[in-house]
């Protein structure tokens, strides 16, 4: 792999991204990822949105007296539903990277923001004419151009109180609020959207748009995950201490109240706290969101070795999630969603080295002293992959 820009224009660094736009503002990036310009063909998404393994959604969108009526069908989709299609529809396909290394390592184009955040490269292709309705989403997404034009307008930022046109299957709305921006992206472009920004993008001819999408976990996943964490604490099962004012019989009082919420506040602020926490929201953000698909072509220990003999080499898998936290010098590896406590000391230090996307040569391995057979398991795994 060549290595790959930064998706941003010249003049931007990325400090000035994150503190002007990130979350903020929208930008347009000509030319951000020219890799994807013909990498696919609105043939190759049709065929994988039939794929029975493939997440993907069929939106099409008939103009009626009463305004537009819109209808939804999730996959697994057949060629059926393919026949007879009104002349404005849209199929989107989820998680891209897990079919497509080469795309999935476009990813890096967008290492100025933590891996840990990204969510999965969807595509979407439309003939002319087709949409997805105006709408937001609640997280920051880059609209990448891969095939032919569409034409962007972004609006209002909206909120709670946002109103949805009734009685549709997708969440839209009539009023974009003043246009500020209105443009046609071509292949390569790039346009970054933040949360709850409405857009609204309408191919302008055979259309494939790529977005690849953030997300950062919501509190209650952050609760419920911190619950599981504490189950293996059994100093947290010990009845509390309180101090007692007098009280009448049936009142549970708000002093009570207020002692217990200390206590949970002192033990969420305590080193144990401190650990539970990163063990909760490192098992959230690193757990897949898609089922793993099963490698069709196992390799085997002797076909692995002679592939990095001959130059091959080890990256992290794109629709894996693998990262890393450092709590009081001690690095802990987590890939989809597990903590991985049986790994040796090299073992972890290579595999921090992926998920910071550095690849790895024959050399690495044998200077770690990782043999074959457990790089052949972080494969089957799919943790990694192999690029020859
Ligand atoms: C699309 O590609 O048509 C929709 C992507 C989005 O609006 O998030
Ligand atoms: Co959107």
């Amino acid at each position: 792999m060549t290595s790959i820009n930064f998706c941003l224009p010249d003049n931007l660094t990325p400090e000035q991204f994150l503190a002007e736009y990130w979350q903020k503002k929208p930008l347009l990036i000509k030319q951000g990822l020219p890799q994807l310009k013909d990498m696919f063909e609105p043939d190759d998404i049709l065929g994988l949105s039939l794929d029975e393994a493939a997440t993907s959604r069929l939106i099409t969108q008939n103009n009626t007296n009463n305004g537009d009526q819109w209808q939804l069908q999730q996959s697994p989709l057949s060629e059926e539903m393919f026949d007879n299609l009104p002349e404005q529809w849209t199929v989107l396909v989820q998680n891209l990277e897990q079919w497509s290394p080469e795309l999935g390592q476009l990813w890096n184009a967008f290492n100025f923001i933590p891996q840990w955040q990204r969510d999965d490269i969807m595509v979407s292709y439309a003939p002319k004419g087709g949409s997805v309705g105006k709408h937001y989403d609640e997280y920051d997404v880059f609209l990448a151009q891969g095939f032919g034009h569409r034409r962007w307008q972004l609006g209002k930022f909206c909120n709670e109180s946002t109103e949805f046109i009734e009685n549709q299957p997708i969440r839209i709305f009539d009023d974009m609020g003043e246009i500020i921006f209105d443009e046609i992206l071509e292949p390569g472009d790039v346009l970054y959207v933040p949360p709850k920004l409405s857009h609204y993008g309408v191919a302008q001819d055979d259309c494939l748009t790529f977005s690849f999408g953030f997300r950062r976990p919501n509190l209650m996943q952050v609760l419920d995950s911190l619950v599981d964490a504490a189950t293996g604490e059994p100093s947290l099962f010990v009845p509390m201490l309180l101090d007692q004012p007098l009280q009448t019989a049936g009142k549970l009082d708000r002093d009570s109240i207020t002692q217990i919420k200390d206590q949970l506040l002192e033990l969420l602020k305590s080193e144990q706290g401190d650990e539970l926490i990163t063990q909760a929201v490192s098992e959230v953000i690193s757990k897949r969101q898609y089922e793993l698909l099963v490698p069709e072509d196992a390799i085997d220990e002797e076909d692995l070795q002679q592939a990095l003999e001959q130059g091959a080499v080890i990256r992290t898998d794109y629709s894996s999630r693998l990262i890393y936290t450092e709590l009081n010098d001690e690095i802990t590896i987590f890939a989809n969603g597990q903590s991985l406590d049986d790994i040796n000391d090299s073992e972890a230090s290579l595999l921090k080295r992926l998920a910071d996307a550095e690849s790895l040569t024959l050399e690495d391995l044998t200077q770690a002293n990782i043999a074959t057979e457990t790089v052949l398991s972080w494969l089957e795994n799919s943790w990694v992959w192999l690029d020859f």
